[in-house]
């Protein structure tokens, strides 16, 4: 497929991200510190990095698993169909539950997989989310704990994609493209 060329600016780097995290799990674990084991569900694929880092900052018992939902339909309407592509292992019946979603755009991903796990019947069922996009919103979606909020800017790294590319920077940059398709 004909891509465009870019190059890609550094808008938040490991380090403030690993420092957001050491914040955001210990309020979690604090929130959570009455559970017996809090179930992290990481929504593949791109929250593969930012879970593993998570986890290891929350001081409580985790049991991890992981969904997959891909979302379908065209831009131009808000009317999106999000498919379960691989649902969880476990039964999260009567447990704690903390969705892990890089990013947190339209809200239809998050809308729909929060709908289908609360119908579940988890015990609590909260969401973690590192970016927030609130200019892109297209349905009400408030993650209970967010990284950094964002302006409306093409982002890559830390496990989010451009065309299955970049997914492996250590930090999250900015998308700037630089000249015609290539
Ligand atoms: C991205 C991102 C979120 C979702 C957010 O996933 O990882 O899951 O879109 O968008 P929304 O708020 O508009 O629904 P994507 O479908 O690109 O899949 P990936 O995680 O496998 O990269």
């Amino acid at each position: 497929m004909p891509q465009r060329q870019y190059v890609i600016d550094e808008m938040i780097s490991a380090k403030a991200i690993a420092a957001r995290i050491e914040a955001v799990a210990r309020d979690i674990s604090t929130h959570f510190a009455d559970t017996d084991k809090l179930v992290v569900v990481g929504l593949l694929r791109g929250s593969f990095v930012f879970i593993a880092d998570l986890v290891r900052e929350i001081d409580l018992p985790v049991e991890v698993d992981f969904l997959e939902a891909s979302s379908y339909g065209d831009d131009t309407t808000s009317s999106r169909e999000v498919r379960i592509l691989k649902d969880l292992r476990g039964k999260i019946e009567g447990r704690d539950v903390l969705v892990v979603e890089d990013i947190v755009d339209t809200g239809h991903t998050l809308t729909h997989v929060l709908h289908m796990l609360g119908g579940r019947k988890p015990r609590r069922l909260a969401v973690c989310a590192l970016l927030d996009k609130p200019a892109r919103r297209e349905v009400e979606m408030n993650a209970d704990w967010i990284g950094f909020e964002i302006p409306d800017e093409f982002v890559v790294g830390y496990g989010i994609d451009f065309a299955q590319r970049n997914r492996n920077l250590p930090y999250i940059g900015k998308v700037r493209f630089t000249g015609d398709e290539a």
